[in-house]
C-alpha cells in the first residue's frame, strides 16, 4: 500500500487519526487526512460537555459534520467518549448519586443512540482507573455512584446501538502494570459475567520509546476474547522516533486481535503535547521519518 490506510488494509487492520471539526476547512489538513486514513475519532466533538452542554439538550452539529464527512468518504468512526470523568458539562460536574447515575446513563443512550449505526467502536468508558501503582479506580464524581458504572454505561451502550463495537480506553496500560492489570480483571470480570465489551483502546501517548512489553501486554488482553486497538498513539520526537513508530506498529501486527491504530492528529501543529512533535506529518503538511517508518513497517512481512 502506498498510504498508512490503504497500507494496513492489506493487513487486515485500520490506520486513522484524531480530527478536529474546526479545521476541517483547511485544505492541507483534510488532504491528508482523506488520503491517509481510514478511521477518524473526534478529538473532541463527541465528549460530554460537547453533545450534552445543557442538560437533556444535546448538540450534534460538530460531531455529526466529522462523522457525516467520513461516512461519506467511505471511511469508519470511532466514537469518542460516552463516560470520562474530564470533559463533563458543568451541570454534571456538580452532580452526585443515584441522579448523576441516572444522569450518566440518558446521556449515554441519548448519544449512542443518534448515532446509531454509524461508529465502528465506541470508547464507551475513558480513563476510569488511578495513577497510584496499585490499580485502584480513579476518584470521580462518577466512580462515587458506585463500582458498577462502568458496567451500567457499558450495558446501556449496547441497549442503543448493538452493532457499535463497545471499548474500554486508558493511557498508562500500555505496558504490564499495576493500572493495566487492574482493567485486565475487570475485562475478565466482564467476560465471565457477560458485562458486554469487546475491545480494549491502549492510547499509546508514549515519550521517546515504547515500553518493551508492549506487545506481550496486548497480546494478553487479546487472549481475554477482546479486541485490541491503539487509540490515540503519539510518540515524542528526538533520534527514536521512527524507530518508536515501527515497534508500536510491528507490536500490533504480531497481535492477531489488534485490528488497527489511531494517530492522535495529523500534523505535529495539531497535537496537543505541544512542542513534542509527536505526529508523522510536520507543520507543513509532509512526511516525516516515522511516517515513513510507520508506512514501511505496514508493508513488511
Ligand atoms: O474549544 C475551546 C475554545 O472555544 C476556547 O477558546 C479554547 C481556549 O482554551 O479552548 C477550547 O477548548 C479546548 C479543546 O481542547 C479544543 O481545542 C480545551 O480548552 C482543551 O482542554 C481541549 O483539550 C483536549 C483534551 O483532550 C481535553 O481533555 C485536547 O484537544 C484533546 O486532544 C485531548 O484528548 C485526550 C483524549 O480525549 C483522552 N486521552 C488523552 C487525550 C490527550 O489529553
Amino acid at each position: 500500500g502506498s498510504t498508512l490506510h490503504a497500507a494496513a488494509s492489506e493487513k487486515g487492520r485500520y490506520f486513522g487519526t484524531a480530527i478536529a471539526a474546526g479545521r476541517m476547512n483547511d485544505a492541507t489538513y483534510m488532504g491528508i487526512v482523506d488520503r491517509e486514513f481510514g478511521m477518524i475519532t473526534a478529538e473532541n466533538e463527541m465528549k460530554m460537555d460537547a453533545t450534552e452542554p445543557n442538560r437533556g439538550q444535546f448538540s450534534y452539529t460538530n460531531g455529526d459534520r466529522i462523522v457525516n464527512d467520513a461516512l461519506g468518504k467511505g471511511k469508519k468512526v470511532r466514537g469518542h467518549t460516552l463516560a470520562w470523568h474530564a470533559q463533563q458539562p458543568g451541570w454534571m460536574q456538580s452532580m452526585s448519586g443515584s441522579a448523576l447515575r441516572q444522569a450518566l446513563l440518558n446521556h449515554v443512550t441519548q448519544v449512542a443512540t443518534h448515532y446509531k449505526g454509524k461508529i465502528y467502536a465506541w470508547d464507551v468508558v475513558n480513563e476510569a482507573f488511578a495513577d497510584d501503582g496499585r490499580g485502584s479506580r480513579r476518584d470521580s464524581n462518577l466512580q462515587r455512584t458506585g463500582n458498577d458504572w462502568i458496567e451500567a454505561a457499558f450495558r446501556a451502550a449496547r441497549a442503543a446501538d448493538p452493532g457499535a463495537k463497545l471499548c474500554y480506553n486508558d493511557y498508562g496500560t500500555d505496558s504490564i502494570n499495576p493500572k493495566s492489570t487492574a482493567v485486565y480483571d475487570m475485562v475478565r470480570d466482564f467476560k465471565a459475567r457477560g458485562v458486554p465489551i469487546d475491545c480494549v483502546g491502549f492510547q499509546s501517548h508514549f515519550g521517546t520509546t515504547i515500553p518493551s512489553d508492549y506487545r506481550a501486554n496486548l497480546q494478553r488482553f487479546a487472549d481475554l476474547g477482546v479486541d485490541v486497538q491503539i487509540t490515540e498513539l503519539d510518540i515524542e520526537q528526538g533520534s527514536n522516533q521512527a524507530n518508536a513508530y515501527r515497534q508500536v506498529v510491528e507490536a500490533c501486527l504480531a497481535v492477531s486481535r489488534c485490528t488497527g491504530i489511531t494517530v492522535w492528529g495529523v500534523r505535529d501543529t495539531d497535537s496537543w503535547r505541544t512542542g513534542k512533535n509527536p505526529l508523522l506529518f510536520d507543520g507543513n503538511g509532509n512526511k516525516k521519518a516515522a511516517y515513513t517508518s510507520t508506512l514501511n513497517a505496514l508493508n513488511a512481512g
